[in-house]
């Protein structure tokens, strides 16, 4: 009798597990499962965006991560993120994801400008639509819903303005008579570098004074920035005076550097690191920076930069009402501009306020 007692206890344990069990499976399932075209159609479910970022090589870049963060937060929007590592095919592989987990709509940094067509082809084939945020891509612009950042063109424009404000009624020093100006660029084939690049070259080319004598990749960040900088001094060492360093400036294969345009802020911030380093006295070298970070701000105010172009970082409000409005099925503009502005030396620093990243 007791045997048979304790086997019916034994029994209704395992059997309470195994409901224990099978529930937990299901809810877990309920969880993770992909939506059903009946939830995509429920006007009350919570938005699901897929965000692909490229990674966080400045505090630009951290900052807009945060900003995009904290809008989705607001509005009650989940997002499902990656950060690709500085990696086009990471993010490739996180948008594939994003199409087979079926969120809501997917936005993305596109690290370089091409190589998206089949990618974007199968998400508008899943029905899920894109939007680009920051950098523009090559593409049939029918594959994504619209593109929400920066204007490079006119940033690159901006910096060339200054620069042309700053040499009005000079001559060059140099012997060539040219005013010589150093290009630091960042990531390779991106939309950003391509349009900075442009839009600065566009201005310059009005004035036959300006000559761009050497143009190198920095790829946005800091350590490359310092680096560019520290061979730059290194080679212009004098062979005449054996390894004597040229105090005086920058110098590239022998000429005087006029002007310098870095295209963000990391890598200005490098370049300063490096003439700190070597006290290198760049007091008549026009330094102008893209981004306004407060660092190369609080560097404008200490004399050390001479311009800082604003790039906004905080796309992320506008971001969430793009992508409210696309999940209503209603259309957006093809290019939605962020707010961007310019310091200079000009300014009066104490109206600035801070900048927050
Ligand atoms: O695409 C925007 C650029 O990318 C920012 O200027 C730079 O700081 C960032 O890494």
């Amino acid at each position: 009798m007791k045997a048979k007692v304790k086997k019916l206890q034994i029994i209704s344990i395992i059997s309470f597990l195994a409901a224990v069990i099978f529930l937990l499976g299901f809810i877990i399932s309920i969880s993770l499962k992909p939506k059903t075209e009946k939830q995509n159609s429920d006007q009350t479910h919570r938005l699901i965006l897929g965000f692909s970022q490229i990674g966080s090589e400045s505090a630009w870049r951290t900052r807009n991560t945060q900003s995009i963060f904290e809008a989705a937060a607001e509005n009650d929007i989940q997002i499902l993120f990656d950060d690709a590592q500085q990696k086009q095919e990471n993010q490739l592989k996180a948008i594939r994801s994003f199409i087979v987990y079926q969120v809501d709509i997917i936005a993305f940094v596109p690290i370089v400008e091409d190589g998206w067509d089949n990618v974007l082809t199968e998400a508008k084939e899943a029905g899920i639509p894109v939007i680009l945020v920051d950098r523009q891509i090559n593409a049939d612009p029918s594959l994504y819903a619209g593109f929400l950042g920066e204007d490079g063109l006119e940033e690159g424009r901006r910096a060339a303005r200054f620069l042309l404000k700053k040499f009005n009624g000079t001559t060059s020093t140099s012997d060539s008579g040219k005013i010589s100006i150093l290009e630091l660029s960042g990531t390779e084939n991106s939309s950003v570098v391509r349009d900075r690049a442009k839009g600065f070259r566009e201005i310059i080319e009005t004035d036959n004074r300006f000559e761009i004598v050497h143009s190198e990749n920095g790829d946005f960040l800091r350590s490359r920035g310092k680096e560019i900088i520290e061979n730059l001094i290194e080679s212009s060492r004098s062979p005449a005076i054996t390894g004597r360093l040229k105090t005086n400036g920058l110098y590239y294969n022998g000429k005087k550097i006029n002007a310098v345009y870095s295209h963000n802020d990391s890598m200005t911030l490098g370049l300063l690191d490096s003439i700190e380093q070597y006290g290198i006295n760049t007091s008549d070298t026009v330094i102008i920076s893209v981004d306004a970070e407060q660092k190369s701000i609080d560097a404008l105010k200490a004399g050390k930069l001479n311009c800082v172009v604003e790039c906004n970082p905080n796309l992320g409000p506008k971001l969430m009402e793009l992508v409210k409005l696309v999940a209503e099925g209603k259309e957006i503009p093809r290019i939605t501009y962020n707010t961007e502005t310019l310091f200079t030396e000009y300014d009066d620093f104490s109206l600035y306020t801070e900048r927050g990243y």
